[in-house]
């Protein structure tokens, strides 16, 4: 996929910001076991064995050091299972997750129905010129969106694909349509209604998806980004385009950005990874930082378009 020049790069470097506190850890120990060593050999009071058993007890720290830095930071599960065919994810996903009904039938249940809007939609840089930039270059015939609440950028990526010919995609959102502590006390948000403690963003979700004749385009998870990006991985579910736009604190972005690479789809004609909040007031909780980070370990360019991270893989295989 040709990668087109933005108003911003940033190169990755070479080492990772793992690999910076291990050196530093490694270096200590280095200078501290040389010195051990040499001041043993003067006092010629340690024999040869002794002198192994520090060197192998070195290694080890050395080895358990490296290992659990590099390993357990980066390591996001198993190797995916292999891919379903893309006319069949969404089956694929009723069958998993919802027994393989539409949750749309008799939608919407009497006991929510009143309290429902006709159509209510709030998002953050959901209309963004990047989704139309990105669905054009890449065609994408399936998109998982990371953090949907209310389908914004759901739906906006929907009439996309609609203008752009692009009948067949579909867009699997992921969401535990929990909001966040206290989003309800949002000015643009205080009316929506609560039942025994539920928000009701899912149902108000579900909702503007039907109103905007999108019930058969659109899918859903309603559940963790962790727990369902893990799974869609184990079904084979992957992506052309996946947007990541869940919680923004550096630990989430973090494993958010990494798990759902997982699901761009094997290949050479790759995919792109992209998301929200590099550029915003926002940015300083972490997911500048995850994102960056990720470039380093992965030798990635972070592209930028508007306030919105990308990443270009032209070649994931
Ligand atoms: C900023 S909003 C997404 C906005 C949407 N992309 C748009 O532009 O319209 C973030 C969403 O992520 C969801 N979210 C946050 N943490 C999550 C997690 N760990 N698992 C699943 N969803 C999560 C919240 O429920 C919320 O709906």
């Amino acid at each position: 996929m040709k990668q087109e020049p933005q108003h911003l790069r940033y190169s990755s470097k070479k080492i990772s910001s793992f690999a910076k506190p291990v050196l530093y850890f490694l270096c200590l120990l280095l200078a501290y076991s040389l010195g051990y060593l040499s001041s043993s050999t003067r006092n010629n009071n340690k024999s040869p064995d002794h002198i192994n058993t520090v060197v192998a007890h070195v290694n080890t720290v050395i080895n358990r050091a490296t290992t659990e830095l590099g390993g357990d930071h980066s390591d996001f599960g198993a190797v995916c299972g292999e891919a379903v065919p893309q006319q069949h994810i969404r089956r694929k996903i009723l069958e998993r997750v919802f027994k393989g009904t539409s949750p749309w039938e008799n939608f919407p249940p009497s006991h929510v129905e009143s309290l429902l809007r006709k159509k209510w939609i709030k998002g953050w840089g959901s209309n963004g010129a990047v989704f139309e930039n990105l669905i054009r270059k890449v065609r994408p015939k399936t998109i998982i969106e990371v953090g949907t609440f209310l389908g914004a950028s759901a739906l906006h990526m929907f009439e996309l694909t609609r203008r752009l010919g692009l009948y067949d995609t579909q867009i699997v959102c992921i969401d535990d349509f929990r909001g966040w502590p206290g989003f309800s006390d949002h000015l643009r948000m205080k009316d929506m209604k609560m039942v025994n403690g539920d928000v009701l963003l899912m149902y108000q979700f579900m909702q503007n998806v039907m109103q905007a004749n999108a019930t058969e385009s659109v899918v859903y998870t309603p559940f963790s980004s962790g727990s369902a990006l893990e799974k869609l991985c184990e079904w084979g579910v992957f992506g052309e385009l996946i947007e990541v736009d869940a919680a923004h604190d550096f630990h989430s972005a973090w494993s958010d950005i990494n798990r759902a690479f997982k699901l761009l789809k094997p290949g050479l004609e790759g995919g792109v990874i992209f998301g929200h909040d590099y550029f915003t007031a926002a940015d300083n909780r972490g997911v500048r930082r995850a994102v960056n980070l990720f470039a380093r370990a992965h030798n990635l360019t972070v592209q930028v378009d508007g306030q919105h991270w990308v990443f270009y893989i032209s070649n994931r295989l």
